[in-house]
């Protein structure tokens, strides 16, 4: 696992669009998140989304985007203050180094400061994405036991964090 490179997040700027356009996932990874353009277009036509890049020492590796309503994850409300986790990826030249469970955490670092008064963070993620499931529920998601049926790719499991 690579220790030594300092990984950072921070919202999306104009600037930061052609290099997040380089930014690809594998081929059978493409069943789980959307493609980054159209993603990037979504985000700036929803107010309540922020796209998000990942940075490992100042170079873009990955990209997600924080939902202010939590409700547009899986089409139902939360009894605390919720926001969402959406396309979290790691691009394919850098998967398999620790660095999502790196970013992962400076996600929810960023949160704090982002959205101070959220008490969840909440996600989907396919039934068959093993990684993705593995890496959420070793940074301390749960899974809530329930299933949505609305995504592109078969069902997704619904996890939720605590924020701290
Ligand atoms: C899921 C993803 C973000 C993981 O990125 P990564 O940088 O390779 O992950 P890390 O190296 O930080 O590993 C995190 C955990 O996932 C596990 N993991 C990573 N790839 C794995 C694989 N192919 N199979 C099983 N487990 C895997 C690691 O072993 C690690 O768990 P551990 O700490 O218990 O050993 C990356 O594979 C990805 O971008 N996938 C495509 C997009 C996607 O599925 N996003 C999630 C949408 S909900």
């Amino acid at each position: 696992m690579e220790k030594s490179a300092a990984i950072r997040v921070m919202q999306v700027t104009p600037d930061w669009r052609p290099a997040l356009l380089q930014l690809r996932v594998t081929a059978p990874q493409r069943d789980f998140v959307s493609d980054i353009a159209p993603s990037l277009d979504d985000a700036e036509r929803c107010p309540g989304s922020t796209p998000m890049v990942i940075l490992r020492n100042d170079e873009p590796i990955g990209y997600y985007r924080i939902e202010m309503h939590a409700a547009s994850i899986a089409e139902r409300e939360y009894d605390r203050p919720a926001v969402g986790l959406r396309s979290f990826f790691i691009d394919h030249r850098w998967q398999g180094q620790g660095l999502a469970s790196r970013a992962l955490a400076a996600a929810i670092d960023d949160l704090s400061t982002r959205h101070p008064h959220a008490q969840l963070l909440v996600l989907l993620v396919n039934c068959r994405n093993l990684a993705a499931l593995r890496l959420y529920l070793r940074a301390r998601f749960i899974d809530t036991g329930q299933l949505y049926h609305g995504g592109r790719a078969g069902p997704q499991h619904l996890l939720w964090r605590e924020l701290p």
